[in-house]
């Protein structure tokens, strides 16, 4: 959690989610299930799926990425089919499945012209979240959460918003990336206000090169 850059709000409901998760047995001895559900809605290089990493990382569980653009066929049936073969794997191994770029549901070209085969790729997901009662974690990631309509919102347990990060956090974190580098006169503060509008994600290129 600690390498994480975001809002406190955020990561207040992500250690909630640890919280609960952790005491699983707990809860559910309560007659109570722990929230488990979750969609990260943000622009891209703002920390979705490496928040999954870090949720996975914490619970000592594996992540499995499942991005949807893969899941998506020509052949109406075989994406359900294959949707349904991922929520058995959710059943029989416990992890974190993340639900990346999980918008191109709807935004696949093949299928813009297809609402009928997108609807039904849709409604099935969300039978399947729906009925899901396993000790597996389900994130969905979105860019684009205009294309996800009010009924598959509602299904998660909570939504999260991330934004880009404050100028305050691009300091801190360029100090921490590249301070320990001889940079001469570099003012980290005039970096940072140059980096507005842009996102987390290019601070990590700089440590590559590191
Ligand atoms: N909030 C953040 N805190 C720390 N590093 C970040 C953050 N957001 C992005 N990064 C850096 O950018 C890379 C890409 O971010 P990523 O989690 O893939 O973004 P997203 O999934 O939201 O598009 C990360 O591996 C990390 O190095
Ligand atoms: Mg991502």
């Amino acid at each position: 959690m600690a390498d994480l850059v975001i809002d406190e709000r955020i990561k207040e409901r992500l250690l909630r989610l640890l919280r609960e998760n952790r005491q699983a047995h707990k809860i559910r001895s309560h007659g109570l299930s722990p929230r488990k559900k979750i969609l990260l809605i943000g622009p891209p290089g703002t920390g979705k799926t490496m928040s999954a990493l870090v949720l996975a990382g914490e619970l000592g569980l594996p992540l499995f990425v499942v991005r949807m653009e893969g899941l998506m066929t020509r052949f109406i049936g075989e994406t359900a089919a294959k949707l349904r073969v991922v929520f058995d794997a959710i059943q029989s191994t416990r992890g974190v499945y993340l639900f990346d770029e999980f918008d191109s549901i709807g935004a696949k070209r093949a299928y813009a012209n297809d609402v009928g085969e997108v609807r039904r790729v849709l409604n099935s997901f969300l039978h399947f979240i729906e009925t899901d009662e396993s000790d597996s974690l389900l994130i969905a990631a979105t860019n684009h959460p205009q294309l996800l309509d009010r009924a598959l919102l509602r299904r998660f347990d909570d939504v999260l918003e991330y934004g880009l990060p404050e100028q305050s956090s691009v300091q801190a974190t360029l100090k921490s990336k590249i301070g320990h580098f001889p940079c001469g006169r570099l003012s980290f503060k005039r970096l940072a206000q140059a980096s507005a509008g842009l996102s987390l994600q290019f601070s990590s290129r700089v440590s590559e090169l590191s």
